[in-house]
């Protein structure tokens, strides 16, 4: 079952192309890291699939369903099951950790009870249970993109987008949550779109590599594949 596929999706702001005739398909439960150097065009493909921005031609459709075709926006963001990591965390610094992951959760109407009882779940799911008062300036790195994680999973998306998450955190930290990605991945089965810059950090999350130069992609393969052909250039 693909969960998002885009189709021959170009987008350009004003006359300079940034997405070239981009397909690109992600099965369910595939970890697709989007690699690629900075201004090739990858935070644009993840707003495209989000539903922040329409192509200017070409399709997106989230599992077989168009959701955005030629220029136009079919589903708007809140309606497409799709989650999102900021590189900045994008946390409510005035809403404790419990409200920034109830945040999502309300805006969707859902009933008190049923609202704390997954924040309560997602808190535990990401170590952060200690923490549910704490405000985002009162939290290391780490927790804070815990946190953000938190947040986008609370909603339960069909897909997570991930932009260059761990890319303000220290060597050390970067390294311990890409595991803790990896193994959170694996327990809850949701399909992970993560863009890097950073071909270690690919490697330790992939299952699949894809790479990305100038708004075409030039490489789709295994992990195996993509250090075999980078260690080539
Ligand atoms: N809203 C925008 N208006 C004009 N140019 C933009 C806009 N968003 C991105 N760009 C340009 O598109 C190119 C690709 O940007 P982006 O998708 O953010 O690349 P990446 O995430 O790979 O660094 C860059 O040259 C950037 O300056
Ligand atoms: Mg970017």
């Amino acid at each position: 079952m693909m969960i998002v596929t885009m189709d021959d999706v170009s987008k350009a702001y004003k006359t300079t192309t940034i997405l070239d005739k981009l397909s690109l398909g992600i099965k369910e439960g595939e970890r697709v890291v989007l690699l690629g150097p900075s201004g090739c065009g990858k935070t644009t493909t993840l707003r495209l699939i989000a539903g922040f921005v329409a192509p200017d031609s070409g399709t997106v459709s989230i599992a077989g369903e168009s959701v955005s075709r030629d220029g136009q926006i079919i589903k708007p963001p809140e309606e497409r099951k799709v989650g999102m990591v900021f590189q900045d965390f994008a946390l409510w610094p005035h809403l404790s950790v419990k409200e920034n992951i109830e945040f999502g959760l309300k805006a969707k109407g859902i009933a008190k009870a049923k609202r704390e009882e997954q924040v309560r779940k997602m808190l535990v799911v990401v170590d952060m249970d200690g923490y549910a008062d704490r405000k985002p300036a009162e939290l290391s790195g780490g927790q804070q993109q815990r946190t953000a994680l938190a947040r986008a999973l609370a909603l339960q998306p069909k897909l997570l987008l991930m932009d260059e998450p761990l890319f303000s955190l220290d060597q050390e930290l970067n390294s311990r949550l890409r595991r803790e990605i990896v193994l959170l991945q694996e327990k809850l089965g949701f399909t992970m779109l993560y863009v890097t810059h950073n071909r270690d950090e690919a490697f330790a999350i992939a299952t699949r590599i894809v790479m990305m130069q100038k708004g075409r992609l030039e490489f789709d393969g295994s992990v195996a594949e993509a250090e075999y052909r980078l260690r080539q250039v």
